[in-house]
Formats: structure tokens, C-alpha cells, sequence
């Protein structure tokens, strides 16, 4: 059924739940495409001035034009109340707890994405603006004691499948999209705030992160990669970061 829209694979819990939507989005455009189409075809004809020589003054009378309104208008309400902002509000009001959820910054940049994760003992070390430099992007504080096991990559995000992840994700600079199509994720990311994202990758793989708003003369090159693996390949994958860390 989705395959026509050509939607990217589904790799998060909720992606069927939005792509429902945007299905039934399409079926009401569709109704809609065809219905103003064959009235359009109807009035150039019923109208045309072979067969009204002399201008009707009063116009139109039927009632069906505005029944047809009004049946749109409730469909679009039922689409909006129904499906739109009950899904909206799950993203934005039910985050999952930081206890259970994998918690990692990320924070945008021209033109790169910077990921920061708490490390053992779950907290992220301090950062500072003074601090930030071309070796330290997020100018983390490597005295700060809950910073000094923090791992931190560039334009690499890997996360383990069937967990809550949370994104603490803000911007360095200008206003950015976090997009990762195959999560049905897109948030933007805003200098100055730290908005939460969430969701529960369900399929193990390689996906993109894609910058989804045009953020200056390398946009097309602000693209990450996101890595959805299994606990253990994750476990794996975060010590040897961290071994790579230690030796820095
Ligand atoms: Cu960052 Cu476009």
C-alpha cells in the first residue's frame, strides 16, 4: 500500500503510525485532484457560450458546491484532531524517562553533526563556548569529572534497535533540521535551545542523517551517518571509542 508514495523503509515504532497518515493525506488529495478536475471539465462545458449567449446575472444557485465544502472541511478536521495532533503530542509530551532511555547530545553545525554521549556514568561533562576549537567542536570540559569519560564522534551516531532513544539536540550556530527519513524523525535544531527528539529504532542498519533545512553554502554536504545495531554490537562499538578516547 505505501510502496506508490515511494516512503523511505521503516525503521522506528512509530513510522507506520505516521505513514498511515500521510497515506490517508494522499487519498483525501487525490479525491479532491479528481473532483475539482472532472467540475473543471463540467463548467467549461455546461458554461460554455454557445449554449448561454447572454450573461445569467444571477449565478449559480446549486447547493451542492457548499455541501462539498463542508464535507472537506470535516475530513480535514477529523485528519488534524484525529490523527495529526494525538501523534504530534506523543513526540512531543510522552518522552521516555532518561533512566531507560539511551540519552545522547547531538548539536548541529556548518556543516557537520556533532554527537556527545554521557559515557559510563551517564552524565554529560560540561561545555563551554570559550572551549570549542577545531579538535573540540563541542567544546566539552575534559576537567569537569563528569565529562572526562564522555565520548564524542563527528557525523557518526550509532544506536542500539528496540530502545527509547532521546536526542538532546541543539545547534552551534544556525537554525538546522535533524532528519533521519527511515526513523520518520525531523526536528530543527535551534541555537540557543535543547529540544528533545525521540523514538525507538525497530530495524538494525545504516541510515543518513540529512540536514533538512538550507543552513548556508555547504547544506548539501552536512550529512551524518546513523548506525542502528544490536545491545552487543553497540556495547562493542562504545568501547572501542572509548579506548580510542583514553589514548588521545
Ligand atoms: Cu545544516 Cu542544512
Amino acid at each position: 500500500m505505501l510502496d506508490w508514495l515511494g516512503l523511505p523503509v521503516q525503521a522506528s515504532a512509530h513510522a507506520a503510525e505516521l505513514d498511515h497518515m500521510t497515506v490517508l493525506v494522499h487519498w483525501l488529495m487525490l479525491v479532491l485532484f479528481v473532483g475539482w478536475g472532472a467540475f473543471f471539465l463540467f463548467v467549461l462545458v455546461r458554461f460554455r457560450k454557445g449554449a448561454n449567449p447572454a450573461a445569467n446575472y444571477a449565478g449559480a444557485k446549486g447547493k451542492f458546491a457548499k455541501s462539498t465544502e463542508v464535507l472537506v472541511a470535516i475530513i480535514e478536521i477529523v485528519l488534524l484532531v484525529g490523527y495529526a495532533i494525538p501523534a504530534w503530542a506523543t513526540r512531543v509530551r510522552d518522552l521516555p524517562s532518561e533512566d531507560e532511555a539511551v540519552v545522547v547530545r547531538v548539536v548541529a553545525e556548518q556543516f557537520a553533526w556533532n554527537v556527545q554521549y554521557p559515557g559510563r556514568d551517564g552524565r554529560f561533562g560540561r561545555v563551554d563556548a570559550s572551549r570549542v576549537s577545531a579538535e573540540n567542536p563541542l567544546g566539552l570540559d575534559r576537567t569537569d569529572p563528569n565529562g572526562r569519560d564522555d565520548v564524542t564522534t563527528i557525523n557518526q551516531l550509532n544506536l542500539p534497535v528496540d530502545r527509547p532513544i532521546l536526542v538532546r539536540l541543539s545547534s552551534k550556530d544556525v537554525i538546522h533540521s535533524f532528519g533521519l527519513n527511515e526513523m520518520r524523525v525531523r526536528q530543527d535544531a535551534i541555537p540557543g535551545m535543547e529540544i528533545p527528539v525521540w523514538f525507538v529504532p525497530n530495524r538494525p542498519g545504516d541510515y543518513e542523517i540529512t540536514c533538512s533545512q538550507l543552513c548556508g553554502l555547504g547544506h548539501y554536504r552536512m550529512r551524518g551517518f546513523l548506525t542502528i545495531q544490536s545491545q552487543a554490537d553497540f556495547d562493542a562499538w562504545m568501547a572501542e571509542q572509548e579506548k580510542e578516547q583514553a589514548q588521545q
